[in-house]
């Protein structure tokens, strides 16, 4: 496949300072880090450059600070994590990002093929803005830029774009070959394709659910968010979580689809607790049924058969979001017996299926079926944009530069 992109192999990494934007946004549980998927993708770029005696100055967000130093979110947490998948020593640089000299000067000393993590780009209001001063004082800090967080490439923030600019600048190898997967995968999908989305939050995904129903033949909704819909549709959901100011959203986002002729699958049953903890006991009903002190936290088995049934249609699926609280037993079942059904589907050459997202990813690793899914993507919020073929800021080649790329791509929390 042509890339049309720049990459790695593109850039002089010899003996340069090397500003890898990695997505070290991993989760973390008692200090450790429980699912290292976007570490490992990391590899095989900050290897290069180590073998070009170059430094791996890694830069990246962790969770949402809001522009203040929170030491909740400090990088150094998954410093270890990094040594341990590269098995080189990495060193954390306490970045103040008002004044980096002396994360200049450490970065100086640091010897030819160090492994360092500079401190979370969001501790600084400017990350998020795209604030150019920012940028530059990060630029400051390299010779080069690799960009290789394809997970925050919907970002348009000052370490993902502004900082592009200032650099010679190339994909690194994770974020080529998830380009390269897209043009293969979701890009130009094999119809009838659906989407399958879940995941807490209708505001946090709108943009992607109104894209989505202009593309895919279905859109299946589960999780927290469905919860959304199914408020908006007028069915009673208890305590559940959901976004009651959104229901405007989802009722246009539901006309669109009509519009589409997209299908918006939507849970038919529930498994309902009264507390949200493990093994809580629970008691199945349909949607039209929920009691106002009960709380939805997994679809139930016939929206499972329904959901399976939409698969059976389809020759490709896109999965992006848990369809409950799989990371509590029992309410991860629902989610569970649709990874299942998918990679068996895929197995017996009847499903191309794409997942991709955090909490997906886990999803997919806790129902042991990562490995037989067709592609698994390190992106959350970035996944599945149909359209979003487009190579990050920096990385593009000459000729497909478009002036107008920040304000496509700008996406806030
Ligand atoms: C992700 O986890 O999806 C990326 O790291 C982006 O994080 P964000 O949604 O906080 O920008």
């Amino acid at each position: 496949m042509t890339a049309t992109f720049k990459t790695l192999d593109e850039l002089d990494l010899t003996n340069k300072r090397v500003l890898l934007r990695a997505d070290l946004n991993v989760p973390v549980a008692d200090g450790k880090v429980s699912d290292a998927t976007r570490i490992e993708r990391l590899v095989p770029t900050i290897r290069e450059i180590v073998k070009h005696d170059g430094k791996a100055i890694l830069l990246s967000h962790f969770g949402r600070p809001k522009g203040k130093v929170d030491p909740e979110f400090s990088l150094e947490q998954v410093c270890a994590a990094i040594a341990n998948e590269t098995g080189h020593p990495v060193g954390f640089v306490a970045t103040d990002w008002n004044d980096v000299s002396a994360a200049k000067q450490a970065i100086d000393d640091a010897p030819a093929g160090s492994v360092l993590v500079l401190e979370n780009t969001r501790f600084h209001p400017g990350e998020e803005a795209n604030n150019p001063e920012l940028a530059q004082r990060m630029a400051s800090l390299g010779d080069v830029y690799v960009n290789d967080a394809f997970s925050a490439a919907h970002r348009a923030h000052a370490s993902t774009e502004a900082l592009a600019h200032l650099l010679p600048a190339a994909a690194g190898t994770a974020m080529q070959a998830e380009l390269e997967a897209l043009e293969a995968g979701p890009g130009k999908p094999k119809k009838p394709v659906i989407a399958i989305v879940g995941g807490a939050k209708v505001s946090s995904k709108i943009d992607l659910l109104e894209n989505l129903v202009t593309k895919v033949d279905g859109l299946v909704i589960g999780g927290g968010m469905a919860n959304t819909f199914l408020h908006a549709r007028g069915h009673g959901v208890g305590k559940s979580l959901a976004e009651k100011d959104s229901a405007e959203t989802a009722l246009r986002i539901m006309d669109k689809a009509d519009k589409a002729s997209c299908a918006i699958i939507l849970p038919i049953d529930a498994v309902v607790a009264r507390h949200f903890k493990a093994d809580a006991p629970t008691r199945l009903y349909g949607v039209d049924a929920i009691d106002p002190d009960g709380m939805i936290l997994d679809i139930g088995p016939s929206s499972v058969e329904r959901i399976k049934g939409a698969i059976d249609e389809a020759h490709t699926i896109v999965w992006n979001g848990p369809m409950g609280a799989f990371e509590m037993n029992p309410f991860d079942a629902g989610t569970v017996a649709i990874a299942k059904y998918a990679a068996e589907r895929t197995h017996a050459g009847k499903l191309i299926s794409v997942a991709g997202g955090g909490d997906t990813v886990a999803a997919l690793a806790h129902a042991g079926v990562k490995d037989a899914f067709t592609y698994v993507s390190t992106a959350g919020g970035a996944f599945p944009r149909m359209d979003g073929r487009q190579a990050p800021a920096g990385c593009r080649s000459a000729e497909e530069v478009r002036p107008d790329c920040t304000s496509e791509r700008s996406h806030q929390p």
